[in-house]
């Protein structure tokens, strides 16, 4: 049995429920792979915080997230996320975790994907990364030609403006450190936030990062009946679910917004319905104010949320230790 399966998250967990396991899965991928893979992918465009504005001029950021290189999304998908964001033309794709499913088996093919980037790429762990093997996670990354931020923050030049980005690393498994990655951050500049859980946003704001971008939910795959609220808000207790949250406007008080992608991939069941559970690549036009574009949603209030006990953070964290103990104790090939 693959242990990764002990730690799933409710909301994968819900999703398999509802699914009914391994036939919906094959089910599923018999269905994908009949549907044109660009169909699948819905584009959508923002404008960034009301403070970029006076720092910036028009630099584009393509966010992915959950790209979950694996069994369960076929490579047609992962070809068109890449081939539409390249297309959108960005300066600087930011991908933010769960770049695999639950293994390391599909390393070259995720640093075949990242190769594909036409823009520069800059990312962030998640859960399923710490699970599968960080560290290997990493690597491939690093040949494929990502900068992976581990609590840490770097200023880029993009078309001779300075952005600022600060990466935390999976707070899910309790890897984020919000100290380290906060440290030596230049307040000047406009910077931009990279984490795979939403929530940490709450404690990045008051320290100057305007907008943070995130993944983890897949906005719940299904949002028919509003059932991502369900699944993500009330029974895995996440505030924010998908989409934007916060402000983006100038404020005195600490204050900034987040987005939550809803992801390329899956770990668990390829299905993915209603609007909002959409496969997704998100365009912010940072340096554009809020208001002066066509958006999908403006920002939306949080749910009430319910933060994970230090004690179930220090689990979760023991458990990728655990994994990375069994690993090491198997022999290689
Ligand atoms: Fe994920």
């Amino acid at each position: 049995m693959d242990d990764g399966r002990q730690s799933i998250p409710p909301t994968e967990a819900f999703a398999e429920a509802l699914s009914g396991g391994l036939d919906m899965e094959r089910a599923g991928l018999r269905w994908l792979g009949r549907k044109d893979p660009r169909s699948l992918i819905a584009v959508r465009h923002f404008a960034g915080p009301e403070s970029y504005c006076l720092k910036l001029d028009g630099l584009r950021i393509a966010h992915l997230t959950d790209l979950h290189v694996g069994r369960v999304t076929p490579l047609a998908i992962q070809n068109a996320a890449v081939a539409l964001t390249n297309e959108a033309k960005p300066d600087l794709v930011v991908i933010t975790g769960d770049f695999v499913c639950h293994s390391q088996k599909y390393l070259d093919q995720l640093e075949a994907i990242v190769r594909g980037f036409e823009a520069p790429v800059i990312g962030v762990l998640g859960n399923h990364d710490h699970w599968s093997g960080a560290a290997e996670v990493r690597k491939a990354l690093r040949r494929g030609g990502v900068e992976v931020l581990d609590n840490a923050n770097t200023i880029v030049t993009l078309r001779h403006q300075k952005l600022q980005v600060l990466g935390l690393d999976d707070a899910y498994t309790g890897h984020a450190d919000r100290e380290r990655a906060l440290k030596g951050l230049d307040p000047t500049l406009p910077t931009l936030g990279l984490s795979h859980i939403a929530e940490e946003a709450d404690r990045l704001w008051p320290h100057g990062v305007g907008l943070v971008l995130s993944g983890h939910t897949h906005a719940g795959q299904i949002t028919l009946a509003r059932l991502h609220e369900l699944a993500i808000g009330h029974l895995a207790g996440h505030k924010y679910v998908h989409g934007l949250y916060g402000t983006r406007a100038l404020r005195t008080d600490p204050g900034g917004a987040v987005y939550v992608g809803a992801g390329i991939g899956a770990a668990v069941i390829p299905f993915r319905l209603g609007d909002r559970g959409k496969r997704e690549l998100a365009i912010f036009e940072l340096g554009m104010a809020p208001g002066s574009l066509d958006e999908h949603h403006v920002e939306q209030a949080p749910l009430k949320g319910r933060a994970p006990r230090p004690s179930l953070t220090a689990k979760r964290h023991a458990a990728v230790h655990k994994k990375h103990a069994k690993r090491a104790k198997k022999p290689a090939g």
